[in-house]
Protein backbone atom coordinates (compact mmCIF):
# COMPACT_ATOMS: atom_id res chain seq x y z
CA UNK A 1 0.00 0.00 0.00
CA UNK A 2 1.86 3.35 -0.89
CA UNK A 3 1.69 6.41 1.57
CA UNK A 4 0.03 8.68 -1.61
CA UNK A 5 -2.91 6.09 -1.59
CA UNK A 6 -3.19 6.34 2.39
CA UNK A 7 -2.87 9.94 2.04
CA UNK A 8 -5.69 10.77 -0.38
CA UNK A 9 -8.24 8.00 1.73
CA UNK A 10 -7.23 10.20 4.64
CA UNK A 11 -7.82 13.28 3.57
CA UNK A 12 -10.96 12.38 1.79
CA UNK A 13 -12.16 10.44 5.08
CA UNK A 14 -11.04 13.37 7.40
CA UNK A 15 -13.51 16.07 4.89
CA UNK A 16 -16.29 13.53 5.07
CA UNK A 17 -16.01 13.49 9.08
CA UNK A 18 -16.99 17.16 9.27
CA UNK A 19 -19.35 16.78 7.08
CA UNK A 20 -21.39 13.92 9.44
CA UNK A 21 -22.62 16.13 11.90
CA UNK A 22 -23.70 19.47 10.20
CA UNK A 23 -25.72 16.99 7.43
CA UNK A 24 -27.41 15.26 10.52
CA UNK A 25 -31.73 15.96 10.51
CA UNK A 26 -32.95 15.49 14.65
CA UNK A 27 -35.40 12.26 14.37
CA UNK A 28 -38.84 13.63 15.45
CA UNK A 29 -41.35 11.07 16.35
CA UNK A 30 -43.82 10.13 18.96
CA UNK A 31 -44.63 6.61 19.11
CA UNK A 32 -48.16 6.64 19.58
CA UNK A 33 -48.82 8.46 16.42
CA UNK A 34 -46.20 7.47 14.42
CA UNK A 35 -47.85 5.62 11.41
CA UNK A 36 -45.89 2.05 11.52
CA UNK A 37 -46.85 1.97 15.46
CA UNK A 38 -50.86 2.12 14.20
CA UNK A 39 -50.18 -1.07 13.51
CA UNK A 40 -50.10 -3.69 16.81
CA UNK A 41 -47.00 -5.21 15.67
CA UNK A 42 -44.99 -3.31 13.35
CA UNK A 43 -41.37 -4.91 13.40
CA UNK A 44 -41.30 -8.13 12.53
CA UNK A 45 -37.85 -9.45 11.47
CA UNK A 46 -38.07 -12.60 9.83
CA UNK A 47 -34.60 -13.20 8.26
CA UNK A 48 -30.86 -13.52 9.33
CA UNK A 49 -27.59 -12.75 7.68
CA UNK A 50 -25.56 -16.16 7.00
CA UNK A 51 -22.66 -16.82 4.80
CA UNK A 52 -23.30 -13.66 2.62
CA UNK A 53 -27.38 -14.46 2.28
CA UNK A 54 -30.09 -12.52 3.77
CA UNK A 55 -32.35 -16.06 4.79
CA UNK A 56 -35.76 -16.44 5.10
CA UNK A 57 -36.81 -17.90 8.70
CA UNK A 58 -40.12 -19.38 9.15
CA UNK A 59 -39.60 -21.06 12.52
CA UNK A 60 -40.33 -19.95 15.83
CA UNK A 61 -40.05 -16.24 16.74
CA UNK A 62 -38.78 -14.34 19.98
CA UNK A 63 -41.65 -11.49 20.93
CA UNK A 64 -40.01 -8.11 21.79
CA UNK A 65 -41.50 -5.89 24.08
CA UNK A 66 -41.63 -1.98 24.88
CA UNK A 67 -40.54 -0.74 27.69
CA UNK A 68 -42.30 2.55 26.57
CA UNK A 69 -45.91 3.37 27.43
CA UNK A 70 -47.06 3.60 24.01
CA UNK A 71 -50.80 3.49 25.37
CA UNK A 72 -51.66 0.18 23.98
CA UNK A 73 -52.85 -2.52 25.71
CA UNK A 74 -50.04 -5.14 24.43
CA UNK A 75 -46.47 -3.95 24.83
CA UNK A 76 -44.95 -6.61 22.31
CA UNK A 77 -43.96 -4.38 19.26
CA UNK A 78 -42.81 -7.25 16.92
CA UNK A 79 -40.45 -9.88 16.99
CA UNK A 80 -37.01 -11.91 15.65
CA UNK A 81 -36.14 -15.39 15.00
CA UNK A 82 -35.46 -17.92 17.69
CA UNK A 83 -32.62 -19.25 15.55
CA UNK A 84 -31.17 -22.57 17.19
CA UNK A 85 -28.17 -25.09 17.58
CA UNK A 86 -28.31 -25.74 13.73
CA UNK A 87 -27.93 -22.16 12.30
CA UNK A 88 -25.41 -21.11 15.16
CA UNK A 89 -23.28 -24.00 13.64
CA UNK A 90 -23.89 -22.27 10.29
CA UNK A 91 -22.71 -18.67 11.40
CA UNK A 92 -19.57 -20.15 13.09
CA UNK A 93 -18.77 -21.86 10.18
CA UNK A 94 -19.40 -19.59 7.75
CA UNK A 95 -17.05 -16.93 9.79
CA UNK A 96 -14.00 -19.83 10.20
CA UNK A 97 -14.68 -20.66 6.05
CA UNK A 98 -13.88 -16.93 5.42
CA UNK A 99 -11.14 -16.77 7.52
CA UNK A 100 -9.76 -19.65 6.10
CA UNK A 101 -6.73 -20.09 8.45
CA UNK A 102 -5.94 -16.53 7.22
CA UNK A 103 -5.98 -17.12 3.94
CA UNK A 104 -9.78 -16.32 2.89
CA UNK A 105 -10.30 -12.75 0.60
CA UNK A 106 -10.93 -10.91 3.74
CA UNK A 107 -7.47 -11.31 6.00
CA UNK A 108 -5.62 -11.20 2.36
CA UNK A 109 -7.10 -7.77 1.65
CA UNK A 110 -5.33 -4.77 2.10
CA UNK A 111 -6.25 -2.41 4.65
CA UNK A 112 -7.32 0.51 1.94
CA UNK A 113 -9.47 -2.07 0.76
CA UNK A 114 -10.69 -2.83 4.05
CA UNK A 115 -11.05 0.39 4.67
CA UNK A 116 -12.71 0.99 1.67
CA UNK A 117 -15.22 -1.57 2.57
CA UNK A 118 -16.08 -0.18 6.36
CA UNK A 119 -16.18 3.67 4.94
CA UNK A 120 -18.95 2.19 2.63
CA UNK A 121 -21.05 0.72 5.59
CA UNK A 122 -20.29 3.79 7.58
CA UNK A 123 -21.31 5.82 5.07
CA UNK A 124 -24.51 3.67 4.44
CA UNK A 125 -25.61 3.72 7.94
CA UNK A 126 -26.81 7.35 7.66
CA UNK A 127 -29.32 6.09 4.73
CA UNK A 128 -31.29 4.46 8.15
CA UNK A 129 -30.48 6.34 10.64
CA UNK A 130 -33.63 7.35 11.67
CA UNK A 131 -34.97 3.91 11.92
CA UNK A 132 -32.32 2.61 14.38
CA UNK A 133 -32.72 5.37 16.54
CA UNK A 134 -36.09 5.28 16.97
CA UNK A 135 -35.90 1.51 17.38
CA UNK A 136 -33.09 2.24 19.90
CA UNK A 137 -35.28 4.54 21.94
CA UNK A 138 -38.77 1.82 21.65
CA UNK A 139 -36.60 -1.15 22.64
CA UNK A 140 -33.83 0.26 25.36
CA UNK A 141 -35.88 3.05 26.72
CA UNK A 142 -33.04 5.77 25.75
CA UNK A 143 -34.47 9.40 24.75
CA UNK A 144 -34.32 10.28 21.08
CA UNK A 145 -31.55 12.72 22.00
CA UNK A 146 -29.35 9.90 23.37
CA UNK A 147 -30.19 7.47 21.11
CA UNK A 148 -28.80 10.50 17.90
CA UNK A 149 -26.13 10.77 20.20
CA UNK A 150 -24.99 6.57 20.03
CA UNK A 151 -25.94 6.31 16.76
CA UNK A 152 -23.80 9.80 15.56
CA UNK A 153 -20.91 8.67 17.83
CA UNK A 154 -20.79 4.97 16.65
CA UNK A 155 -20.22 6.44 12.68
CA UNK A 156 -17.86 8.58 14.04
CA UNK A 157 -15.94 5.71 15.62
CA UNK A 158 -16.52 3.94 12.80
CA UNK A 159 -14.86 6.70 10.19
CA UNK A 160 -11.93 7.45 12.83
CA UNK A 161 -10.77 3.80 13.22
CA UNK A 162 -10.73 3.76 9.62
CA UNK A 163 -7.81 6.68 9.65
CA UNK A 164 -6.13 5.21 12.51
CA UNK A 165 -6.01 1.80 9.95
CA UNK A 166 -4.05 3.49 7.62
CA UNK A 167 -2.30 5.24 9.98
CA UNK A 168 -1.06 1.94 11.72
CA UNK A 169 -0.52 0.39 8.14
CA UNK A 170 1.86 3.23 7.62
CA UNK A 171 3.63 2.50 10.64
CA UNK A 172 4.51 -0.83 9.80
CA UNK A 173 6.43 0.43 7.15
CA UNK A 174 9.07 1.23 9.33
CA UNK A 175 12.26 -0.79 8.99
CA UNK A 176 13.71 -1.64 12.80
CA UNK A 177 17.25 -2.43 12.50
CA UNK A 178 19.39 -4.10 15.04
CA UNK A 179 22.00 -7.17 15.81
CA UNK A 180 22.20 -7.97 12.33
CA UNK A 181 18.90 -8.12 11.68
CA UNK A 182 16.54 -5.61 9.97
CA UNK A 183 12.79 -6.14 10.13
CA UNK A 184 9.27 -4.46 9.63
CA UNK A 185 6.43 -4.86 12.23
CA UNK A 186 2.84 -5.15 10.73
CA UNK A 187 -0.53 -5.79 12.54
CA UNK A 188 -2.26 -9.23 10.90
CA UNK A 189 -5.71 -10.75 12.08
CA UNK A 190 -6.32 -13.23 14.64
CA UNK A 191 -9.16 -15.20 13.30
CA UNK A 192 -12.68 -15.87 13.78
CA UNK A 193 -14.50 -13.03 16.56
CA UNK A 194 -17.68 -13.65 18.39
CA UNK A 195 -19.15 -10.08 19.49
CA UNK A 196 -21.84 -9.63 21.91
CA UNK A 197 -22.89 -6.63 23.24
CA UNK A 198 -24.60 -4.65 25.92
CA UNK A 199 -28.27 -3.55 26.27
CA UNK A 200 -27.32 -0.12 27.34
CA UNK A 201 -25.31 0.72 24.20
CA UNK A 202 -26.66 -1.68 21.88
CA UNK A 203 -25.23 -0.23 18.45
CA UNK A 204 -21.96 1.70 19.96
CA UNK A 205 -20.56 -1.14 21.98
CA UNK A 206 -21.14 -3.44 19.92
CA UNK A 207 -20.34 -1.91 17.18
CA UNK A 208 -16.71 -0.64 18.93
CA UNK A 209 -15.45 -4.36 19.13
CA UNK A 210 -16.93 -5.23 15.98
CA UNK A 211 -16.01 -2.56 13.51
CA UNK A 212 -11.95 -2.30 15.04
CA UNK A 213 -12.42 -6.42 14.33
CA UNK A 214 -13.45 -6.54 10.53
CA UNK A 215 -10.56 -3.66 10.11
CA UNK A 216 -8.06 -5.34 11.01
CA UNK A 217 -9.00 -8.89 8.74
CA UNK A 218 -10.82 -10.61 11.20
CA UNK A 219 -14.25 -12.37 10.26
CA UNK A 220 -17.22 -11.78 12.59
CA UNK A 221 -20.03 -13.77 14.29
CA UNK A 222 -22.35 -10.78 15.90
CA UNK A 223 -25.25 -11.33 18.21
CA UNK A 224 -27.14 -8.45 19.24
CA UNK A 225 -27.75 -8.03 23.43
CA UNK A 226 -30.71 -9.27 24.43
CA UNK A 227 -32.99 -5.91 24.83
CA UNK A 228 -31.85 -4.10 21.14
CA UNK A 229 -32.34 -6.58 18.47
CA UNK A 230 -34.81 -5.27 16.05
CA UNK A 231 -32.22 -2.20 15.39
CA UNK A 232 -29.85 -4.32 13.61
CA UNK A 233 -32.24 -5.71 10.82
CA UNK A 234 -32.00 -2.45 8.72
CA UNK A 235 -28.33 -2.74 9.19
CA UNK A 236 -28.76 -6.85 7.67
CA UNK A 237 -28.73 -5.22 3.75
CA UNK A 238 -25.65 -2.94 4.86
CA UNK A 239 -23.46 -5.49 5.81
CA UNK A 240 -24.36 -7.99 2.76
CA UNK A 241 -23.69 -5.17 0.34
CA UNK A 242 -20.28 -4.04 2.11
CA UNK A 243 -18.89 -6.95 3.25
CA UNK A 244 -17.65 -10.06 1.17
CA UNK A 245 -19.61 -13.48 2.37
CA UNK A 246 -19.26 -15.09 5.07
CA UNK A 247 -17.12 -11.95 6.55
CA UNK A 248 -20.42 -10.47 8.72
CA UNK A 249 -23.16 -12.80 10.14
CA UNK A 250 -25.55 -11.95 12.30
CA UNK A 251 -27.20 -14.68 14.98
CA UNK A 252 -30.31 -13.43 17.01
CA UNK A 253 -31.79 -15.95 19.42
CA UNK A 254 -31.72 -16.75 23.21
CA UNK A 255 -28.21 -16.59 23.86
CA UNK A 256 -27.83 -20.06 26.04
CA UNK A 257 -29.09 -21.96 23.24
CA UNK A 258 -27.17 -20.27 20.15
CA UNK A 259 -23.71 -19.21 22.11
CA UNK A 260 -22.56 -22.40 23.37
CA UNK A 261 -22.81 -24.04 19.92
CA UNK A 262 -20.84 -21.44 18.57
CA UNK A 263 -18.25 -21.30 21.58
CA UNK A 264 -18.25 -25.52 21.90
CA UNK A 265 -17.22 -25.51 17.69
CA UNK A 266 -13.59 -24.54 19.16
CA UNK A 267 -13.72 -22.30 16.20
CA UNK A 268 -13.84 -18.84 17.45
CA UNK A 269 -10.42 -17.19 18.55
CA UNK A 270 -11.28 -13.88 19.51
CA UNK A 271 -14.62 -13.25 22.50
CA UNK A 272 -15.48 -9.53 22.50
CA UNK A 273 -18.05 -9.15 25.12
CA UNK A 274 -19.48 -6.27 27.09
CA UNK A 275 -21.98 -7.62 29.64
CA UNK A 276 -21.76 -8.92 33.39
CA UNK A 277 -19.03 -11.04 34.55
CA UNK A 278 -21.16 -14.24 35.08
CA UNK A 279 -22.05 -13.89 31.52
CA UNK A 280 -18.71 -13.54 30.30
CA UNK A 281 -17.43 -16.32 32.18
CA UNK A 282 -19.94 -18.91 30.97
CA UNK A 283 -19.48 -17.81 27.41
CA UNK A 284 -16.07 -18.26 27.50
CA UNK A 285 -15.97 -21.62 29.63
CA UNK A 286 -17.73 -23.38 26.62
CA UNK A 287 -14.53 -22.98 24.23
CA UNK A 288 -12.85 -26.54 24.52
CA UNK A 289 -9.32 -25.26 24.38
CA UNK A 290 -9.64 -21.83 26.68
CA UNK A 291 -5.86 -21.50 26.26
CA UNK A 292 -5.92 -19.57 22.98
CA UNK A 293 -8.92 -17.86 23.39
CA UNK A 294 -8.63 -14.10 23.02
CA UNK A 295 -10.76 -12.28 25.50
CA UNK A 296 -11.43 -8.47 25.02
CA UNK A 297 -14.13 -7.56 27.78
CA UNK A 298 -16.05 -5.21 29.91
CA UNK A 299 -17.65 -5.87 32.51
CA UNK A 300 -18.71 -5.07 36.39
CA UNK A 301 -18.17 -1.71 37.52
CA UNK A 302 -18.99 0.30 40.70
CA UNK A 303 -17.25 3.47 40.70
CA UNK A 304 -16.90 6.03 43.65
CA UNK A 305 -17.46 10.32 43.03
CA UNK A 306 -15.26 11.63 45.95
CA UNK A 307 -16.71 14.99 47.31
CA UNK A 308 -13.35 16.64 49.14
CA UNK A 309 -14.84 18.98 51.94
CA UNK A 310 -13.15 22.22 49.27
CA UNK A 311 -15.47 21.11 46.54
CA UNK A 312 -17.38 23.81 44.63
CA UNK A 313 -20.44 22.27 44.79
CA UNK A 314 -21.91 24.89 42.22
CA UNK A 315 -20.01 23.32 39.47
CA UNK A 316 -20.03 19.83 41.38
CA UNK A 317 -23.37 18.68 41.64
CA UNK A 318 -24.69 18.99 38.41
CA UNK A 319 -21.65 16.55 37.17
CA UNK A 320 -22.46 14.73 39.69
CA UNK A 321 -25.76 13.77 39.39
CA UNK A 322 -25.27 13.67 35.47
CA UNK A 323 -22.57 11.71 36.01
CA UNK A 324 -24.92 9.45 38.15
CA UNK A 325 -28.01 9.66 36.30
CA UNK A 326 -27.59 9.96 32.93
CA UNK A 327 -29.21 7.06 30.60
CA UNK A 328 -31.20 6.22 34.43
CA UNK A 329 -27.71 5.35 36.04
CA UNK A 330 -27.93 2.22 33.05
CA UNK A 331 -24.12 3.06 32.44
CA UNK A 332 -21.36 1.24 33.35
CA UNK A 333 -19.16 4.41 33.64
CA UNK A 334 -22.17 5.67 36.04
CA UNK A 335 -21.37 6.85 39.51
CA UNK A 336 -22.51 4.37 41.77
CA UNK A 337 -21.66 5.53 45.02
CA UNK A 338 -20.45 9.24 46.84
CA UNK A 339 -17.93 9.59 49.27
CA UNK A 340 -18.45 13.20 50.85
CA UNK A 341 -16.84 14.68 53.40
CA UNK A 342 -19.00 14.52 56.43
CA UNK A 343 -18.31 18.96 56.74
CA UNK A 344 -20.13 19.13 53.73
CA UNK A 345 -22.27 15.85 53.78
CA UNK A 346 -25.47 17.64 54.41
CA UNK A 347 -25.40 20.72 52.41
CA UNK A 348 -24.09 18.07 49.22
CA UNK A 349 -27.68 15.91 50.03
CA UNK A 350 -30.04 18.66 49.86
CA UNK A 351 -28.52 20.21 46.71
CA UNK A 352 -27.88 16.97 45.03
CA UNK A 353 -31.74 16.17 46.11
CA UNK A 354 -33.46 18.99 44.72
CA UNK A 355 -31.20 18.95 41.36
CA UNK A 356 -32.76 15.08 41.24
CA UNK A 357 -36.49 16.49 41.59
CA UNK A 358 -35.59 18.85 38.85
CA UNK A 359 -34.93 16.38 36.05
CA UNK A 360 -37.70 15.58 34.19
CA UNK A 361 -39.33 11.65 34.02
CA UNK A 362 -40.90 10.71 30.99
CA UNK A 363 -41.40 8.64 28.03
CA UNK A 364 -38.40 9.38 25.50
CA UNK A 365 -39.89 11.84 23.03
CA UNK A 366 -40.86 14.36 25.58
CA UNK A 367 -39.39 17.47 25.43
CA UNK A 368 -36.31 17.90 27.93
CA UNK A 369 -37.02 14.19 29.39
CA UNK A 370 -34.10 12.96 31.27
CA UNK A 371 -35.26 9.66 33.27
CA UNK A 372 -36.98 7.49 31.06
CA UNK A 373 -38.52 3.83 31.69
CA UNK A 374 -35.99 1.08 32.72
CA UNK A 375 -34.99 -1.29 29.95
CA UNK A 376 -35.51 -4.66 31.79
CA UNK A 377 -38.80 -3.73 32.97
CA UNK A 378 -40.41 -5.31 36.07
CA UNK A 379 -37.22 -7.39 37.51
CA UNK A 380 -35.15 -4.53 37.51
CA UNK A 381 -38.00 -2.36 39.55
CA UNK A 382 -38.24 -5.53 41.74
CA UNK A 383 -34.50 -5.51 42.37
CA UNK A 384 -33.85 -1.65 42.52
CA UNK A 385 -36.51 -1.66 45.31
CA UNK A 386 -34.90 -4.40 47.39
CA UNK A 387 -32.21 -2.18 47.20
CA UNK A 388 -33.84 0.25 48.64
CA UNK A 389 -35.75 -1.63 51.25
CA UNK A 390 -32.29 -3.10 52.13
CA UNK A 391 -31.14 0.09 52.74
CA UNK A 392 -34.10 1.79 54.20
CA UNK A 393 -34.36 -0.99 57.05
CA UNK A 394 -30.47 -0.26 58.13
CA UNK A 395 -31.46 3.03 58.63
CA UNK A 396 -30.80 5.19 54.99
CA UNK A 397 -33.58 7.56 53.93
CA UNK A 398 -34.89 8.75 50.82
CA UNK A 399 -34.17 12.32 50.39
CA UNK A 400 -36.14 13.18 47.42
CA UNK A 401 -39.57 13.74 46.62
CA UNK A 402 -41.47 10.80 45.18
CA UNK A 403 -37.80 8.77 45.15
CA UNK A 404 -38.07 5.65 44.48
CA UNK A 405 -41.70 5.38 43.43
CA UNK A 406 -42.86 3.39 40.20
CA UNK A 407 -44.97 4.41 37.20
CA UNK A 408 -45.08 1.34 34.73
CA UNK A 409 -41.25 1.19 33.94
CA UNK A 410 -40.77 4.61 34.66
CA UNK A 411 -38.58 4.55 38.45
CA UNK A 412 -38.45 7.97 39.97
CA UNK A 413 -34.36 8.20 40.91
CA UNK A 414 -33.98 7.63 44.66
CA UNK A 415 -31.38 9.40 46.54
CA UNK A 416 -30.03 7.48 49.58
CA UNK A 417 -28.62 8.94 52.89
CA UNK A 418 -26.85 8.23 55.24
CA UNK A 419 -25.39 4.78 53.29
CA UNK A 420 -23.11 2.95 55.52
CA UNK A 421 -21.06 -0.44 54.47
CA UNK A 422 -23.76 -3.00 55.98
CA UNK A 423 -26.48 -1.87 53.25
CA UNK A 424 -26.52 -4.17 49.77
CA UNK A 425 -26.59 -0.63 47.78
CA UNK A 426 -22.82 -0.21 49.41
CA UNK A 427 -20.75 -2.84 47.09
CA UNK A 428 -23.96 -4.23 44.62
CA UNK A 429 -24.14 -2.58 41.47
CA UNK A 430 -27.08 -0.92 40.95
CA UNK A 431 -27.02 -0.07 36.98
CA UNK A 432 -30.05 1.98 37.20
CA UNK A 433 -31.55 5.45 39.31
CA UNK A 434 -30.56 5.23 42.70
CA UNK A 435 -27.81 7.28 43.95
CA UNK A 436 -26.35 6.14 47.26
CA UNK A 437 -24.35 8.78 49.75
CA UNK A 438 -21.69 7.56 52.20
CA UNK A 439 -20.78 10.70 54.88
CA UNK A 440 -16.79 10.22 55.22
CA UNK A 441 -14.29 11.22 57.93
CA UNK A 442 -11.83 11.63 55.14
CA UNK A 443 -11.84 11.38 51.34
CA UNK A 444 -9.16 9.17 51.68
CA UNK A 445 -11.65 5.94 53.32
CA UNK A 446 -12.21 5.56 49.09
CA UNK A 447 -9.18 4.42 48.37
CA UNK A 448 -9.91 1.61 50.72
CA UNK A 449 -13.44 1.25 49.33
CA UNK A 450 -11.83 0.89 45.41
CA UNK A 451 -9.34 -1.56 46.88
CA UNK A 452 -11.78 -3.89 48.30
CA UNK A 453 -13.72 -3.63 45.21
CA UNK A 454 -13.64 -6.43 42.63
CA UNK A 455 -14.08 -3.70 39.73
CA UNK A 456 -11.33 -1.30 39.03
CA UNK A 457 -12.77 1.24 36.33
CA UNK A 458 -12.63 4.55 37.04
CA UNK A 459 -13.43 7.18 40.25
CA UNK A 460 -14.36 10.95 40.33
CA UNK A 461 -12.52 13.26 43.12
CA UNK A 462 -14.07 16.61 43.38
CA UNK A 463 -12.27 19.04 44.93
CA UNK A 464 -10.11 22.60 44.93
CA UNK A 465 -7.03 21.85 45.98
CA UNK A 466 -5.15 19.89 43.19
CA UNK A 467 -2.38 19.02 45.18
CA UNK A 468 -4.73 17.10 47.18
CA UNK A 469 -6.92 15.59 44.54
CA UNK A 470 -3.28 14.94 42.69
CA UNK A 471 -1.93 12.92 45.82
CA UNK A 472 -5.22 10.88 46.08
CA UNK A 473 -5.37 10.61 42.04
CA UNK A 474 -1.74 8.64 42.19
CA UNK A 475 -2.83 6.61 44.52
CA UNK A 476 -6.02 5.63 42.60
CA UNK A 477 -4.46 5.18 39.49
CA UNK A 478 -2.88 1.88 40.59
CA UNK A 479 -6.57 0.61 41.41
CA UNK A 480 -8.32 2.17 38.37
CA UNK A 481 -8.22 2.59 34.59
CA UNK A 482 -8.94 6.54 35.18
CA UNK A 483 -9.10 9.04 37.31
CA UNK A 484 -11.34 11.76 36.54
CA UNK A 485 -10.60 15.23 38.44
CA UNK A 486 -13.75 17.51 38.48
CA UNK A 487 -15.13 15.88 36.44
CA UNK A 488 -17.43 12.39 36.15
CA UNK A 489 -16.60 9.03 35.03
CA UNK A 490 -17.02 8.51 31.31
CA UNK A 491 -15.84 6.56 28.76
CA UNK A 492 -15.11 9.23 25.99
CA UNK A 493 -13.33 11.20 24.19
CA UNK A 494 -13.49 7.68 22.48
CA UNK A 495 -9.42 8.23 21.55
CA UNK A 496 -8.65 7.88 25.07
CA UNK A 497 -7.60 3.70 26.39
CA UNK A 498 -10.81 2.33 28.16
CA UNK A 499 -9.87 -0.44 29.96
CA UNK A 500 -10.50 -1.82 33.75
CA UNK A 501 -8.46 -3.91 36.53
CA UNK A 502 -9.29 -7.07 37.73
CA UNK A 503 -13.07 -7.87 36.69
CA UNK A 504 -14.29 -4.37 35.27
CA UNK A 505 -12.18 -5.03 31.84
CA UNK A 506 -9.77 -7.07 30.01
CA UNK A 507 -8.00 -5.25 27.12
CA UNK A 508 -8.44 -1.90 26.09
CA UNK A 509 -10.37 -0.36 23.89
CA UNK A 510 -10.04 3.23 21.90
CA UNK A 511 -9.87 4.29 18.62
CA UNK A 512 -6.64 2.97 18.97
CA UNK A 513 -6.46 -0.13 21.14
CA UNK A 514 -9.28 -1.73 19.61
CA UNK A 515 -7.31 -1.78 16.13
CA UNK A 516 -4.37 -3.16 18.12
CA UNK A 517 -6.26 -5.62 20.47
CA UNK A 518 -7.71 -7.25 17.42
CA UNK A 519 -4.55 -7.79 15.64
CA UNK A 520 -1.33 -9.17 16.19
CA UNK A 521 2.20 -8.30 15.36
CA UNK A 522 3.90 -10.32 12.82
CA UNK A 523 7.39 -9.71 11.75
CA UNK A 524 9.30 -9.34 8.75
CA UNK A 525 12.90 -9.94 9.34
CA UNK A 526 16.24 -10.52 7.47
CA UNK A 527 19.57 -10.02 7.64
CA UNK A 528 20.93 -6.74 7.48
CA UNK A 529 23.33 -6.39 4.20
CA UNK A 530 27.10 -5.37 5.15
CA UNK A 531 28.79 -3.52 3.08
CA UNK A 532 30.22 -6.36 1.57
CA UNK A 533 27.39 -8.20 0.38
O1 LIG B 1 -21.78 1.34 29.82
C1 LIG B 1 -20.64 1.73 29.57
C2 LIG B 1 -20.38 2.69 28.47
O2 LIG B 1 -19.21 2.40 27.77
C3 LIG B 1 -20.35 4.08 28.96
O3 LIG B 1 -19.97 4.99 28.00
O4 LIG B 1 -19.32 6.76 29.60
O5 LIG B 1 -19.59 7.24 27.20
O6 LIG B 1 -21.58 6.77 28.62
P1 LIG B 1 -20.13 6.53 28.38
Amino acid sequence: MSTLLNDEVGTQLQAEMALVKSELPHVDFEPAKATELEQDRPFEQKRYLVDGEIREWTGAQVDVETPLDLGRESDVIGSYPALGKKEALEMIESASSAYQCGLGAWPQSTPSERVAAVMNFANSMNDVREEVVKRISLEVGKSLADAETEFDRTVEYIKRSCLETLTLANESGEVIEEGGVQATVSRESIGTVLCMGPFNYPLNETFATMLPALLMGNTVVMKPPKKGVLLFDPLLDLFKESFPKGVVNVITGDGQEVITPIMESGKVDVLAFIGTPQVADIVAGNHPEPHRLKKILGLGAKNPAVIFSDADLDATIPKAVKGSLSFNGQRCTALKLHFVDRHIAGEYVERFASAVEGLKVGQPWEDGVKITPLAEGPAKIAFLRELIEDAVSKGAQIMNEEGGTVNGNLFTPAVLYPVTSEMRIFKEEQFGPIVPIVPVNSPGEAVDYLASLPYGQQVSLFGQDERRLRNMALTAQKLVGRVNLNDECKRGPDILPFTGKRSAAMGTLSIRGALEEFSIESVLAMPTKSKED
